[in-house]
């Protein structure tokens, strides 16, 4: 790929630049304060891929935000690379914890990032990864080297559920035709030691509410003769694991894939050190299901975990009151064949079965998907492999993800096409957390390797 590292060199500035106005908008789509600055957004990503060299720039409304769509057909005899990313990004809150205010970028070195980061909600996820295509997009049209015909599909709903985006592919599916789905949205292992990730977990996303007496009661007349629906759903939500750290609800492991030691001693040939791991969080000890190491547990491991909990009072000082509602609401990590619905269904029985008669359940389904894994042996992944190989130096390591991008799963029920992962993230990047940055280095790398990815994909495919 003929000059991308002086082209990055000359224009580096200017690339960050463009990412630090990206990331002034807050493109918040879980909060609908904010539905202006989420549309501007869309504008923002259209004019970008205009200037990048597409043909067709649309902005595609959807009963929810807007899908940007670009593309550029050189010859339809070559294969076809389907880009998605998404432009909006998750609330900053706790906002008192961010060092600097989230939606005013700025640049500071971190001990993992020496070169700089910039720090913003949505610096990493993933308004700067998608944003990478945008740029590598740009070099390769301006320099006459777009080997291969481009797609473009930047969604602004990807952090609530990609509700209307399933229905935009579901209806589009000739337009949205490709050979392969790029997607950089997750992350690596380390600078120096690059992944490819592999694989997702599904998920299944329920919001519980436990039902007591009909108003709020005093806790000294009523207290000891009714039930608590606070004390009732901790224990419900406590019996959900077992001693071993299990998942007690029946059912739930029938479909799950249990890893030859082969792939599983492969699995843990992948650099890791426990030690930092503690460090970095800050904890004595790590927790999780017994029999599984650290990157299993979060990896080809589904879990149970509650995001929230509330009920009763939480004000200043004591109100001795018994409430009479308790809500949580509770996410379930899935691995691939367990189907997100199906579990759903299994939480949902087992969770008013397990409530006892002083009290009533009600269990709400949110959103939810399939997990998904990626085949290492064909041509994507080779292609993929190739790239990083060359502006590494190293060959990338294959490495499944815990996070989820669930609307990957229907692109291949959709589709027929297999997505590639490349992510240029590190999990340390704080990603839905306070202080969210991503590394410059890690900026300029993604821009670097994707035009590679594109030549060696067009060259294995003739
Ligand atoms: N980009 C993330 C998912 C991700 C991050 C996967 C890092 C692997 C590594 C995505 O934006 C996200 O946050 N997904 C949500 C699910 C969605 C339905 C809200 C998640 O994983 O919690
Ligand atoms: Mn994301
Ligand atoms: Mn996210």
């Amino acid at each position: 790929m003929h000059s991308i590292k002086n082209f990055i060199n000359n224009h580096k500035e200017t690339f960050i630049n463009e990412l630090i106005e990206l990331l002034k908008i807050p493109s918040i789509s879980a909060d609908s304060a904010y539905k202006n600055d989420v549309l501007n957004t869309a504008e923002v990503v259209k004019l970008r891929l205009q200037e990048a060299g597409c043909d067709l720039v649309e902005i595609h409304p959807t009963d929810g935000y807007p899908i940007v769509y670009a593309e550029k057909i050189i010859d339809p005899k070559l294969p076809t690379i389907l880009v998605y990313g998404h432009y909006d990004v998750q609330p900053p809150d706790p906002i008192n914890l961010w060092h600097s205010p989230p939606f005013e970028p700025v640049i500071k070195t971190t001990e993992l990032h020496p070169n700089g980061a910039i720090f913003a909600r949505g610096a990493c996820d993933d308004k700067g990864q998608m944003y990478m295509h945008v740029k590598a997009m740009q070099f390769m049209t301006s320099t006459n080297q777009l080997p291969c015909n481009v797609k473009f599909m930047i969604e602004g709903e990807e952090e609530v559920g990609s509700v209307n985006l399933a229905t935009f592919v579901k209806n589009n599916r000739e337009k949205l035709a490709n050979d392969v789905i790029l997607i950089s949205d997750t992350g690596m292992i380390a600078n120096d030691v690059p992944s490819i990730t592999t694989g997702l977990r599904g998920l299944s996303y329920v919001e519980v509410e436990v039902t007591g007496p009909n108003r709020d009661l005093h806790s000294g007349l009523y207290g000891g003769a009714v039930a608590n629906p606070i004390n009732i759903l901790a224990k419900m939500i406590a019996s959900l694991h077992d001693d071993h750290n299990h998942i007690t609800i029946p059912g739930f492991y029938d479909k799950v894939e249990e890893l030859s030691k082969e792939e599983r001693a492969e699995m843990a040939k992948a650099p890791f050190r426990l030690e930092n791991y503690k460090k970095a969080l800050n904890i004595k000890a790590v927790y999780g299901e017994e029999g599984y190491t650290t990157n299993e547990r979060n990896s080809i491991r589904p879990t149970l975990d509650v995001n929230g909990i509330w009920g009763g009072y939480t004000g200043e000082g004591a109100k001795t009151v018994i409430p009479s509602k308790a809500y949580a609401k509770i996410s379930m990590r899935l691995v691939p064949h367990q189907d997100w619905e199906d579990i759903t269904e299994l939480f949902k029985t087992h969770f008013e079965s397990i409530a006892p008669k002083g009290v009533t359940v009600n269990v709400k389904p949110h959103h939810g998907g399939q997990g998904y894994v990626t085949p290492i042996d064909n041509i994507a992944y080779q292609a993929a492999s190739k790239a990083y190989e060359q502006t590494f130096g190293k060959t990338p390591i294959p490495q499944r993800s815990g996070g989820s991008i669930p609307i990957v799963s229907l692109f291949e029920q959709e589709l027929k096409s297999k997505t590639i992962l490349m992510g240029f993230g590190l999990d340390s990047d704080a990603i839905h957390s306070p202080n969210e940055h991503f590394g410059i280095w890690n900026y300029l790398k993604g821009i670097e390797t994707i035009p590679w990815f594109y030549k060696y994909f067009t060259e294995l495919n003739q």
